[in-house]
């Protein structure tokens, strides 16, 4: 296990070109798999996550050829894998993944790492299940992975969400493909899209209404893809270049569609100079003095993979912050709310966890947090939300087992050496 420290405060300047957006590559290469011609993906993020994903549509009998830097060509065509696929620490790979083979003419068993083998799978479960589908947890309990999947036909159905997950709604969606009659899943507050857009553009009957979206099954013929900069990944940058000193950095072509640039929309109202160029995807930051805010239960969908980063802001911002309705958070790749209570400990910042409701008391400035090691838990976001804490603290930050970070995003300290000076 290796750890990194961090020591500032340092200042973020220049531009920065962050991986392909994560959601988007997962889709991309799962869609195209299902597709009739060859497809072109560019910029596909290099995380692990979605490697799991590219080998997991060739063991399903997709071809997938190097072309450069993070460019392929997916040749699609699902057959049935031989043997286990292994997700590694990707509950968007191991949810959608079972979508998409549910209604097929095969059997697959999905697994996962320790974190995928805790995450809550009977939300997927049961509407697949609605629909005919046989998924069978083989893990701990019937509703963890591995998950062995018996290709079943399915019939298409009106599922109205629990939880607003975008990772179940694609599950259903993907599943919807092969099933007979259209299928509508209603969402109790908007989340990220990128399923039922990517679907549109393959040329698939998707209508979407208010909250709901319904898709008819059907042939897929994606059209090449150039993935977008990663939001939630930009969103670190943003924020050591708001709280550090001196700072003006700029992220470039990052996605800018539904549910993913709600931290943008936080960190404003809490005072921070950002602006975003709607036209490039390019957000530009500068430091700022912040104040607290309240990040609301329905805006929580839009900002979900940014609270442990916008804790930081919270943090260093005058004033007490609340974020509420962070349930969901207890089941990412770690306990996120556990986590981001230690990490703001090891600060030496004060927060409190009520029910649903997340409490930060600010410091009023980065300087103020006196740095310490934490242990990322294996997860990558908490990694990196504690690294930018150290890059603008003015103590120095060690995050243990940082190697989670290559998750998502293994050029992080690359990116943190280009746009600070950072050295290891
Ligand atoms: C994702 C959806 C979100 C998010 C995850 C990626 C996706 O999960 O937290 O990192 O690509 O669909 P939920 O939809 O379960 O909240």
């Amino acid at each position: 296990m290796s750890a990194l420290t961090v020591s500032g405060p340092l200042r973020f300047s220049g531009r920065l070109q962050v991986p392909g957006d994560k959601s988007i590559s997962h889709r991309a290469l799962m869609i195209a798999a299902l597709g009739r011609r060859p497809c072109a993906i560019r910029g596909l993020s290099d995380g692990q996550d979605v490697v799991h994903t590219r080998r997991a549509v060739e063991a399903l009998g997709a071809r997938v050829e190097d072309r450069g830097a993070h460019g392929v060509i997916v040749t699609g065509g699902l057959a049935g894998a031989r043997g286990a696929i292994y997700l590694g620490n990707s509950g968007t790979g191991i949810r959608l993944l079972t979508g998409l083979v549910a209604g097929r003419g095969f059997t697959t068993v999905l697994d996962g790492d320790d974190s995928v083998r805790r995450r809550p799978m009977d939300r997927i479960i049961d509407p697949l299940s609605a629909m005919g589908a046989s998924v069978r947890g083989c893990g701990q309990s019937a509703s963890l992975a591995p998950l062995r999947i018996e290709g079943r036909p399915l019939r298409g159905i009106d599922y109205t969400l629990p939880v607003a997950s975008t990772q179940v709604k694609s599950a259903v969606l993907l599943a919807a493909l092969a099933a007979e009659g259209p299928t509508t899943v209603r969402e109790p507050a908007p989340t990220r899209i990128h399923t039922e857009e990517m679907l549109a553009e393959a040329g698939v009957r998707v209508e979407r209404r208010g909250g709901s979206v319904t898709v008819w099954p059907g042939e897929v013929s994606p059209p090449d893809i150039d993935v977008p900069g990663d939001p939630s990944q930009a969103a670190f940058w943003l924020v050591g270049a708001v709280l550090a000193p001196d700072s003006d950095l700029t992220a470039g072509s990052v996605y800018l569609g539904q549910a993913r640039g709600g931290f943008v929309d936080v960190l404003r109202r809490m005072g921070a100079d950002i602006a975003v160029d709607p036209a490039t995807g390019d957000i530009r930051a500068r430091s700022s003095r912040l104040t607290c805010t309240r990040v609301a239960p329905e805006e929580l969908p839009g900002c979900i993979d940014e609270v442990p980063i916008l804790a930081v802001a919270a943090a260093a911002a005058e004033g007490t912050t609340v974020f509420e309705g962070i349930g969901e958070l207890r089941v990412k790749e770690s306990d996120r709310v556990a986590a981001i209570v230690e990490m703001l400990g090891a600060l030496g910042v004060q927060s409190r966890v009520e029910g649903q409701t997340l409490t930060v008391v600010g410091a009023g400035a980065a300087r103020g947090f006196t740095g310490g090691t934490l242990d990322s838990r294996g997860d990558h976001r908490m990694a990196m939300a504690a690294a930018i804490a150290g890059a603008v603290s003015s103590g120095a930050v060690t995050v243990e087992a940082c190697e989670a970070i290559a998750t998502s995003y293994p050029g992080f300290a690359r990116d943190l050496a280009r746009s600070t000076g950072w050295t290891p």
